[in-house]
């Protein structure tokens, strides 16, 4: 028998790090994460002053080249958006394919894909110019990608964009808009999404972005590497979970039953956890929460609207956060906490959600694609620790076929 312990050592060091919890898959110079100051740098800019005083096109922008953009480079970047904002029609298509009830992720992880078809010939990924022009037409046509999933879903029209709008209020008019009707966007709710966008803009080495450069290290289409980006988003422990809290809080329903909810969270045997809470790197406030929560509460007033989730979601933070057991485990409220109560009362669907997310990330997974282009490490191999059965033959007495 083959002796597998002598097999490995055969091939040098191997490190057993299942998760990837403590291993550098890559050097990176986008976006920093201090876990334990619950401090969140993109470019080395705070994300707090980035969400106060910058917007997400110039995020995108700093992501992608490292700078914040001068006023011309700028100008420039947004002409370039608004010449690759619209969809091919004969993408619009792929859309009629699926049942109206699909999830719109689904229909996203599908349509992004099937844009490599639209964009494979004429692109040359060792082509610096090629490779800007693919990552700019992400970041352009993912309002009219999502929103196209929503309209298709309800059995509207699909609306094209305006260019006189800001990339915010354009998403939202081709979400809500109605049709032959023009849409004016309410500036605080435009600022709103467009600090949500900001937020989920980049995270360093999470699933999907790790995903996006794993498949991105064979050389692979761009827009395939970002549908396999939106694949590993969809996930309830990854994208999903705004759209689990939101579940959580409409079933704990009212304050009073907030105890019993965080009895069963710290209860071993029961398999509830609070949604929203923790974090993998955060083990201090996850800054995003709190200026998701600020905006929540400046959206919620704006509209003049109450929703009882939000007073349930800011008891529930208050007495868990006096609690033992979440002060020695250091569970804080995370991202996804507040950012559907937030989007909610903006009046996107629970299952848009993710989507609103991934249409964010993509400046992130394409800046993580760009960056991945200019490094020369090959092809991406993470390594195993085969458990399986050692040296076998194929039983003789079996009749061969
Ligand atoms: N509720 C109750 N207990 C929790 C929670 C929670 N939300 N999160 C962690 N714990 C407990 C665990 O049971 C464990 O307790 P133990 O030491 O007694 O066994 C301890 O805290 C450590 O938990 P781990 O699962 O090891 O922590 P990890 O860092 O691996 O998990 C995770 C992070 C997956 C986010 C987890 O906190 C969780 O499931 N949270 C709820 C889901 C969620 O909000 N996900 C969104 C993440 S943010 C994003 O993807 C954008």
């Amino acid at each position: 028998a083959v002796d597998i312990q002598s097999l490995y050592s055969r091939h040098g060091l191997l490190a057993y790090d299942p998760g990837f919890r403590s291993t550098a898959s890559t050097k990176s110079a986008i976006t920093f994460v201090d876990g334990d100051k619950g401090m969140l740098l993109y470019r080395g800019y705070p994300i707090e002053e980035l969400a106060e005083r910058s917007d997400f096109v110039e995020v995108a922008y700093l992501l992608m080249n490292g700078e914040l953009p001068t006023p011309a480079q700028r100008a420039e970047f947004d002409l370039l958006i608004g010449q690759h904002n619209l969809l091919h029609e004969q993408v619009l298509s792929f859309y009629r394919g699926f049942r109206r009830d699909a999830h719109p992720m689904a229909v996203m992880v599908g349509v992004v894909g099937a844009l490599s078809a639209f964009y494979h010939d004429v692109m040359d990924i060792r082509n610096p110019e090629d490779r800007s022009r693919a990552a700019v037409r992400l970041i352009a046509k993912m309002p009219m990608l999502a929103a196209a999933s929503y309209t298709y879903s309800m059995g509207r029209p699909v609306r094209y964009p305006n260019n006189r709008l800001d990339y915010a209020s354009n998403f939202q008019q081709m979400m809500f808009g109605i049709p032959s009707e023009e849409y004016v966007p309410d500036p605080v709710v435009a600022r709103a999404l467009d600090i949500i966008f900001i937020l989920h803009a980049d995270h360093e080495q999470n699933a999907s972005t790790s995903t996006v450069r794993l498949a991105a290290s064979s050389g692979a289409n761009p827009f395939a590497c970002i549908a396999a980006g939106i694949a590993s988003l969809w996930g309830p422990a990854h994208g999903g979970a705004n759209e689990a809290v939101l579940k959580m809080l409409t079933d704990i329903g009212s304050v009073d039953n907030i105890p019993k909810a965080i009895a069963r969270a710290k209860d071993k045997n029961d398999p509830f956890r609070l949604m929203g809470f923790g974090h993998r790197i955060y083990k201090n406030f996850d800054p995003r929460s709190r200026v998701i929560q600020g905006q929540a509460r400046k959206v919620l007033a704006h509209l003049g609207k109450k929703d009882p989730l939000l007073e349930i979601a800011v008891r529930l933070e208050e007495i868990a956060l006096q609690d033992e057991y979440f002060i020695e485990r250091k569970l804080y409220p995370n991202v996804d906490f507040y950012s559907g109560i937030l989007l909610r009362a903006m009046g996107f669907p629970m299952n848009m959600f993710t989507a609103v997310f991934a249409l964010a990330r993509t400046a992130g997974w394409v800046s993580h694609w760009l960056e991945l282009q200019q490094e020369s490490h090959g092809i991406d191999r993470p390594r195993q620790l085969y458990v399986g059965p050692t040296l076998r033959h194929y039983p003789a007495e079996r009749a061969p076929r």
